[in-house]
């Protein structure tokens, strides 16, 4: 399953995205606030069971999440998707996955993991704002079935459609939440039109 937003604000914040004079400050913003309006999608499914609530004026029945959920950003640029979903969602768990694609080959590569040896969570959701070749999005979901998460989705900014075709194909089982599909990789694995490095420009790395 993928789903493609259509949204307006997410139309408009994409486009300050992209955008090659948007700063780094107003970039993690951006960023934390895609993640937020993504999220609402991602999560449209989560359980519920009922409750009841006093108002001041008497009983009102209402709903409480029932599942625990995991938030796992990949390391680095999938750090600015964490903090907007994580004060909606403040149950949440927070469990960093670090993986860098090597320059060369664009495999990914793994640096940090300290899951701990059975699932805490019962949903995850893999933030990434980047699917690009899709290697790094295979690797962290690979490491979580590995760990033995079964509800995973993956809430991502831009996609190449390479990327996303290999991880339907890897993963056929993880819903992917986009903002837009680009066009293309380019021959250094860079999606196009995209954004440039997601990493650097949130951090001033670049
Ligand atoms: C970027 C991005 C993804 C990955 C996507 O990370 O944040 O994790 O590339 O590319 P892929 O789909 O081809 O694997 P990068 O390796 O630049 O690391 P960084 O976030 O630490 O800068
Ligand atoms: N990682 C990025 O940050 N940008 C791309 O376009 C591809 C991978």
């Amino acid at each position: 399953m993928i789903y493609e937003s259509t949204h307006p604000l997410v139309k408009h914040k994409l486009t300050l995205l992209r955008d090659v004079s948007t700063e780094p400050k107003k970039f993690r913003e951006l960023i934390r606030e895609l993640a937020m309006l993504l999220c609402y999608e991602a999560t449209a499914d989560l359980g519920i069971e009922e409750t009841q609530v006093d108002t001041p004026m008497g009983k009102a029945s209402g709903y409480v999440l029932t599942e625990k959920i995991g938030l796992i950003p990949i390391l680095r640029a999938g750090l600015g998707m964490v903090d907007g979903i994580w004060e909606m969602m403040p149950g949440s768990e927070v469990w960093h996955i670090g993986l860098y694609r090597d320059e060369e080959t664009l495999q990914p590569v793994s640096y940090y993991n300290k899951l701990p040896t059975s699932p805490t969570v019962q949903v995850c959701l893999v933030l990434d704002p980047m699917l690009a070749t899709g290697g790094s999005a295979v690797a962290a979901v690979n490491i979580l079935k590995d760990w033995g998460a079964d509800r995973i989705k993956f809430v991502g900014i831009l996609a190449a459609p390479e990327g996303v075709h290999t991880l339907q194909t890897a993963h056929p089982d993880v819903p992917i939440y986009i903002a837009q599909i680009d066009s293309h990789l380019n021959s250094i694995g860079y999606i196009v039109p995209g954004l440039g490095d997601a990493g650097d420009r949130q951090f001033g790395t670049g």
